[in-house]
């Protein structure tokens, strides 16, 4: 196994700053993080050699980055179309435990390309077309929360297929420094639903209430649920509710210099803590068929109970 150097500034697990009722554990956390936030895209960058055995310092060189901004992006030099990439790399920064989605193969890891056939061409990942923010499996229930999340870039498309990332305690911060009520309300239990999915006539997924905000009662780990597609997402019809979204909706069609934005070539990933992201349309040709591996994990890159934050990447 691998260990980490410690020597870094850290917080005590006691001191959750995702609460609202501890202010000062909140003030401590926001002045790290923003310190310590990449400014570019470039800083999230880890080139590495081959991601399904990674070196202790390519290793060390992604933790970090995910520890301060929750997303890493390793540009690796293998090219082949090998599942034991996601699998292995995945294993590498804690991440062990895959949900299998319905439409993920056997194995949990999901294969996205834009399929012309079959049922999978009524569900956005696995057409051409634009994907909305969101976090991965806003739709499942609390004892299968998608705590991080990998994609792995086998070929790219002629054109397109950018990915846009925000980092969900940056969304957070945000919102709270918006206005703590903002963060209150998307904290309710029943903040949102999630309409049921039917399928050929059946109930294949019951409606999901939740919060858009939660945090590990064991952990202090943030998680966050979200979806900008109305209609896969019911919110709860008060003032508050529907402001703080309005906010969240606002800030990711903005500028913002927390949106980074990233079009993935072949041989490279992104590893995240279930992050905010989109993606833009893309266009295959003759020669170009975009293949990106997914893996979505119950587990957090490198978890553990402290809610850390680094020195600024140099
Ligand atoms: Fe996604």
């Amino acid at each position: 196994m691998h260990t980490l150097a410690r020597a870094v500034p850290s917080l005590a697990p006691t001191a959750i700053p995702f609460g609202l009722e501890n202010e000062s554990a909140y003030r401590q956390w926001r002045e790290l993080k923003l310190g310590s936030y990449p400014a570019r895209v470039e800083e999230l960058v880890v080139e590495v050699g081959d991601p399904r055995a990674l070196t202790d310092a390519e290793r060390e060189a992604i933790l970090r980055r995910c520890r301060n901004a929750n997303m890493a992006i390793y540009a690796g030099k293998v090219r082949e179309a090998d599942k034991d990439i996601p699998r292995l790399l995945g294993r590498q920064i804690g991440l062990q435990r895959l949900d299998s989605n319905w439409l993920a193969d056997d194995d949990g890891i999901t294969q996205l390309k834009a399929s012309g056939t079959g049922e999978r061409q009524d569900y956005i990942p696995y057409t051409d077309r634009p994907i909305k923010w969101h976090t991965d499996g806003y739709y499942n229930p609390p004892a299968r929360r998608i705590w991080a999340m990998l994609l792995h870039c086998v070929s790219s498309a002629a054109s397109g297929g950018q990915n846009a990332l925000m980092d969900h305690e940056i969304a957070y911060l945000l919102l709270r420094d918006a206005n703590p009520d903002f963060v209150r309300a998307l904290m309710a239990p029943d903040a949102m639903t999630i309409p049921a999915r039917a399928n050929e006539g059946r109930i294949a997924r019951p409606a999901e209430t939740g919060p858009v905000f939660h945090v590990d009662p064991t952990t202090a780990r943030l998680h966050m649920r979200y979806t900008a597609r109305t209609r896969s997402i019911r919110w709860k019809q008060d003032a508050l509710t529907l402001a703080a979204s309005a906010f969240l909706e606002n800030l990711l069609n903005s500028d913002s210099p927390y949106i980074v934005r990233a079009t993935l070539e072949p041989g490279m990933g992104i590893v995240c803590n279930n992050v905010l992201h989109d993606r833009t349309g893309f266009a295959d040709n003759a020669t170009h068929h975009r293949l990106l591996y997914r893996a979505r994990y119950y587990d957090r890159i490198d978890d553990d109970a402290a809610v850390r934050i680094e020195p600024a990447v140099s």
